[in-house]
């Protein structure tokens, strides 16, 4: 079985790479290393003695997507790449669409032309609930007006897929919605590697008590939770890239041709900033320099999964704590950081 994995030298394609390779699956990763590293192939051949194949391409550029599907017969694709920055969405809203969406409609013009099904997996994001009205959040609640470009871009995509879907074009797929990714391998050669200041909170927490930032500001102490800091659903990055297996072995067993499922991926208990900040102090043994400070704007105050339809229909859930996963960003960090 041979499977294209986009956007495979990221944090979450990294991770699902070794498990795919691990699985023996051979794979085929494509990646225009704009927000990755080449080392990161080495680093998965450390670990799983297997160099998949490499192909440095940028999804947007239709020709050499095309060229990618001559040159290979895939029989599953999972679509991770997209930029990910909330931020820099804001201010660059047209990079997110022409990246997000169109290297999507570029993978699915090939998809259109396979003669058999393909089986594709989906990466979305839990942003596209916005704030619920209830917790926890299920796959049936309203899709909110995007607080950001890059949640549109990924509404935009589910919308996407599900016209192709409705277009009666046989393809099975399966869309995830991701909560909140943390942590790394648990030999610290993979892990998250954010480029420039970190948005998300636990790159920020580990390179703080590294001393690479002064200190962490929590945005906000005065929500409307039990310690006044938002809450949300970290989910450790092992058990997301494993479901990519169990989703995948779902689509190749299927007999349904227009297979179509959309599911979330998290834990489904929810974590307060506060309350994630002591635990990685009390496992790694660290203080971290930590300070209150604004509210940061377009946050939800809580986000956190209802995860009963993945667990009754592909009996899958999450098997590592938040304690694992804040150990594991820690070693990831302090690997990163052992020659300096
Ligand atoms: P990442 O930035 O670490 O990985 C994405 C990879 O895609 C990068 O290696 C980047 O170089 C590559 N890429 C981007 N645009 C490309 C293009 N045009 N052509 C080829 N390669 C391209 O991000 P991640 O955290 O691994 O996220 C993977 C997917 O999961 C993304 O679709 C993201 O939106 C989604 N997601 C991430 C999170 C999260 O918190 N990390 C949460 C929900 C959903
Ligand atoms: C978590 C909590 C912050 C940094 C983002 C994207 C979302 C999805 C997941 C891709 C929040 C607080 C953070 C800091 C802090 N990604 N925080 N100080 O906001 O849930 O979601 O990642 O799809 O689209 O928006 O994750 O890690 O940025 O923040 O207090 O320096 O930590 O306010 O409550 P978030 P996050």
């Amino acid at each position: 079985m041979q499977i294209l994995v986009t956007g495979g030298l990221g944090y979450i394609g990294s991770h699902t790479s070794v498990l795919l390779l691990e699985k023996g699956y051979d794979i085929v990763v494509v990646d225009d290393l704009s927000n990755s590293n080449i080392e990161v192939l080495d680093n998965i051949f450390k670990i799983t003695s297997k160099k998949p194949a490499f192909e440095k391409i940028d999804l947007k550029d239709k020709k050499a997507v095309s060229k990618l599907f001559q040159d290979y017969t895939f029989d599953g694709i999972i679509h991770f790449a997209a930029h990910k920055s909330v931020n820099e969405s804001v201010n660059y809203p047209e990079k997110y669409f022409s990246n997000n969406v169109g290297s999507l409609e570029n993978i699915i013009d090939e998809i259109k032309l396979l003669e058999n099904p393909i089986n594709f997996i989906f990466s979305s994001s839990c942003t596209v609930y916005g704030q619920a009205d209830l917790m926890p959040i299920d796959e049936s609640f309203p899709l909110k007006e995007a607080e950001s470009p890059y949640g549109q871009s990924k509404r935009q995509c589910e919308e996407v897929l599900k016209s192709l879907h409705d277009s009666g074009h046989s393809f099975k797929n399966i869309t995830l919605r991701y909560f909140n990714p943390i942590g790394a391998h648990p030999s610290a050669l993979i892990g998250e590697l954010p480029l420039g200041i970190p948005e998300n909170l636990v790159p920020y927490i580990t390179q703080t008590a590294i001393g690479k930032r002064e200190c962490l500001t929590v945005f906000g102490n005065d929500y409307e939770t039990a310690d006044g800091t938002c809450v949300r659903d970290y989910i450790h990055i092992m058990d997301l890239a494993e479901v990519h297996i169990t989703c995948l072995e779902k689509l190749i067993s299927s007999n349904d041709d227009s297979l179509f499922k959309v599911y979330n991926v998290g834990t489904g208990k929810g974590t307060s900033v506060l309350e994630l900040i002591h635990i990685f102090e009390n496992v790694n043994d660290i203080k971290l320099n930590y300070k209150i400070g604004e509210r940061r704007k377009g946050d939800v105050v809580t986000a956190y999964a209802d995860t009963s339809k993945i667990k009754e229909e592909l009996n899958w859930s999450t098997k590592n704590s938040l304690k694992n996963a804040l150990k594991s960003a820690w070693n990831w960090e302090l690997n990163l950081n052992k020659d300096e």
